[in-house]
């Protein structure tokens, strides 16, 4: 099958690096971790790594995943604090330890035992827009006895200043064949501390079986986690649906949501033969995505399709 690569606007500093390496024949978890590596690293990209929103308390802590389709082994880390390659430390769970997913503590704790570099991910910009947020919406006495404070009432109050809750995402078909998934996000800025999105829960933030396709999605991770979306859409391909209608299917699951946060989601998909469809659900604007195909001179620039919920 023809080799491809899938991933949104923000994998702009890594698309071209992962399908050099695809086209090189490399396989499909190494593009993908060298290509958010380099998302990771970027402070242009807001909702990802080192240029990431941090949480009501200030402090920038990072979901990452990634899922071999061969295996179904998985790896992932959530709201990292002080590392600079969530993907890195996600992949290394996968690789040496007998566990899918580790949090907070636990995650930095391995972080530090393999080695990962370690990074202040809180850059000056971020500090001084939460700053502001903070002034602006804290109340005098709750700054005196600050953090020992309601969070609950203030994450209601919370504005997201991209309102995106945005992530990086990869998918990949290699030149064996194999399918391949990798995400990264610094997830929902001003969230709750502790809050996991979709990104490090596989089948909701990404998914992939090299035997029909793979699926990840950007955006409002709580309607994700909620209709396990990239589960559901490698699942409805296997039952026999094609990859459009797929995606259909888990576009009107998410019409179910009742309740919670409902706002952008995009789920971008892969199958088996090289093809791909990429949609945004209430979107604010007109999305656009990272397609490489083998044969490309370069990855391209498209429009997602918007679909409205
Ligand atoms: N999709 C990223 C997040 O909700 O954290």
């Amino acid at each position: 099958m023809a080799r491809i690569l899938v991933t949104n606007g923000e994998g702009t500093p890594g698309v071209g690096t992962a399908a050099r390496m695809l086209a090189a024949g490399s396989g499909g978890l190494d593009a993908i971790e060298a290509g958010i590596r380099l998302v990771e690293a970027d402070t242009t990209i807001r909702s990802v790594g080192r240029g990431g929103w941090p949480n009501l308390l200030g402090e920038v802590e990072l979901d990452a995943a990634m899922i071999d389709g061969n295996s179904f082994r998985s790896g992932a880390v959530g709201a990292l604090k002080g590392y600079l390659h969530p993907i890195s430390v996600a992949r290394a769970v996968m690789e040496r330890l007998p566990h899918e997913m580790l949090v907070g503590e636990g995650a930095a704790r391995f972080a530090n035992e393999i080695e990962a570099e370690t990074a202040d991910n809180l850059i000056p910009d971020s500090e001084r827009v939460w700053r502001q947020w903070f002034e602006e919406t804290v109340s005098p006495t709750e700054r005196e006895r600050w953090p020992e404070v309601d969070l609950t009432a203030l994450c209601q109050q919370a504005i997201d200043p991209e309102k995106g809750m945005d992530t990086t995402v990869f998918l990949t078909l290699d030149a064996k064949s194999e399918i391949m998934a990798g995400v990264s996000t610094s997830g929902w800025a001003w969230k709750y501390p502790g809050r996991l999105g979709d990104s490090p829960i596989i089948g909701a933030g990404c998914y992939a079986d090299t035997r029909y396709g793979a699926a990840a999605c950007t955006g409002t991770g709580e309607m994700a986690i909620r209709a396990g979306t990239s589960r559901a859409i490698v699942l409805y391909m296997k039952m026999g649906l094609s990859l459009a209608a797929a995606v259909d299917e888990a576009i009107d699951d998410l019409r179910r949501l009742r309740g919670g946060l409902i706002q952008r989601l995009t789920l971008h998909a892969i199958d088996c033969d090289g093809d791909h469809r990429v949609v945004t659900v209430n979107a604010e604007g007109q999305p656009s995505y990272w397609l490489w195909r083998e044969g490309d001179e370069a990855p391209r620039a498209e429009p997602a399709e918007v679909v409205a919920l």
